[in-house]
């Protein structure tokens, strides 16, 4: 079964305290989680495997570490992953950005792809699916599937917060796939926001209501 690691990093916990408050307005919220998508990112690549190589110092010949050309590639699920890729490509400015648009067919309630753009390399990339509310999981599930049935082998998924349910989808439909999140709430509500939650993660990023 898949990891669930809650990065509870003091910088993490308290920029999402401020990202929770409904008080924050949309610049704010905006910053913030370009911010802790950074700090996610930092933990979330903790496994990417080093190689040496030989570097001049002013003083000496050394034998150091650098990242050994591993592929990346980011998928934010539309439209609130948007607003974690920034944050995570300062840090992985190489990484490729793929994108995967869902919509919620109103008679059968399961989401529907209507957008799928990624890498050409697919089977090569380690990809992160980026997918900021992980509520009845059902949109971040398909975007894992559709990925896969394009050649991934290699898939993380990273969330802001998630709720109990989400987690239980991921964990039956794709077993392998390690999670990674801010927080760990309680329960969704009647409407499907997840509680205590932050609200419409994209409405409040982009300003929309
Ligand atoms: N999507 C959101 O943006 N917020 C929630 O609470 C649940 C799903």
């Amino acid at each position: 079964m898949g990891n669930v690691l809650v990065l509870d990093h003091p910088l993490i916990q308290h920029k999402l305290t401020h990202i929770r408050d409904v008080g924050t307005g949309t610049k704010e919220f905006r910053e913030l989680v370009d911010e802790v998508a950074g700090l996610m990112a930092f933990e979330i690549t903790r496994d990417l495997p080093l190689e040496e190589v030989t570097i001049q110092t002013p003083v000496a010949e050394a034998r150091m570490k650098v990242i050994a050309g591993k592929k990346l590639g980011l998928v934010p699920i539309l439209r609130a992953g948007l607003g974690m890729v920034d944050g995570i490509l300062k840090l992985i400015p190489a990484a490729k950005v793929g994108h995967v648009g869902l919509y919620r067919d109103p008679e059968t309630l399961l989401p529907v792809e209507y957008y799928v753009k990624l890498p050409s390399d697919v089977e090569e990339r380690d990809f992160i699916v980026i997918d900021p509310m992980l509520a009845t999981g059902g949109s971040a599930a398909a975007a894992i599937t559709s990925l896969k049935s394009r050649g991934a082998k290699s898939i993380k998924l990273m969330c802001l917060v998630a709720a109990p349910e989400g987690i239980e989808l991921i964990h039956k439909d794709h077993p392998e796939v390690d999670i990674y999140l801010a927080a760990l709430d309680e329960k969704l509500n009647d409407h499907g926001y997840i509680v205590p939650g932050l609200g419409d993660a994209g409405d409040r990023l982009f300003g929309t209501k």
